[in-house]
């Protein structure tokens, strides 16, 4: 019988492993939306949860391409403002909005299975979805089945996948990169820096900041802060 060395067998399994994760493609269209658009002008006292104040002195412009990040401590109301933020633009006639909440099932739990998502329990030409979730390295186990079987970052790829589709315009991204693996995280972030419309986020990620975001802002008890251009290290070039 063929004797073949047990360092042999590793390196030959490690060269079969297919690095399916660094073939993810995805990008979003360009979008036609003029640059000095006011996407939402936000001014508001103070905003309570069940008669706690969570948020104060909220007082927030932000324009068409912008790329911005809201930063602050955890439990400092970062969720409850980008949620805000949702409430007011998600029925806007003149932008097409989406979003990618922190804990997915906020959005997936109506939907059964990952087509019943992506067709949105309409009658559609699945083809297309097929495609799409094809190139995010989507199995046709995962396609077919239940999200609730899907992983974390299966399930973030999965929303971020219908927001392509859907051709949004707005992202708003509640820590986008967060349940996203290592080899993946690279193209999300380079997709997201390309993404020719507005990002309004939250993120604890540091390359995710400097890479993507062209504006941040910090979530503090009595107001919310800019923080200097100089300190965001922003190496993003207009468009
Ligand atoms: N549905 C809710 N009911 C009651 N309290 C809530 C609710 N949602 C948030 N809160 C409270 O509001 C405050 C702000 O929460 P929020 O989730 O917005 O913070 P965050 O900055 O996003 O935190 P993290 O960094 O942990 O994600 C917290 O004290 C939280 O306990
Ligand atoms: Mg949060």
């Amino acid at each position: 019988m063929l004797k073949i060395s047990r360092k042999k067998l590793e390196s030959k399994a490690l060269k079969q492993i297919p690095d399916l994760e660094e073939s993810v493609f995805f990008q979003f269209e360009k979008i036609n939306i003029p640059k000095n658009k006011i996407i939402i002008q936000l001014e508001f006292p103070e905003f309570k949860i069940d008669n706690k104040v969570t948020l104060k002195n909220i007082k927030l412009d932000i324009n068409h391409n912008t790329h911005l990040c809201i930063i602050g401590n955890n439990g400092s109301g970062k969720t409850t403002l980008l949620k805000c933020i949702y409430e007011k633009l998600k029925n806007r006639k003149d932008i097409i909005v989406g979003y990618v909440p922190q804990f997915y099932d906020e959005i997936l739990r109506k939907y059964h299975t990952v087509l019943d998502f992506m067709t949105d329990n309409q009658m559609e030409d699945t083809t297309k979805i097929r495609k799409y979730l094809a190139n995010m390295n989507f199995t046709n186990d995962e396609l077919l089945g239940k999200i609730d079987n899907l992983s974390n970052g299966t399930k973030a790829k999965l929303i971020l996948v219908k927001l392509v589709m859907k051709k949004c315009q707005v992202l708003i991204l509640d820590e986008p990169t967060r349940n996203i693996s290592p080899l993946t995280n690279p193209v999300i972030r380079k997709v997201l820096k390309d993404f020719s419309g507005t990002i309004i986020s939250v993120s604890h990620d540091r390359k995710y900041i400097e890479e993507v975001m062209n504006e941040v802002y910090i979530l503090m008890e009595n107001e919310v802060k800019r923080k200097r251009k100089l300190e965001c290290k922003s190496k993003r070039q207009n468009k």
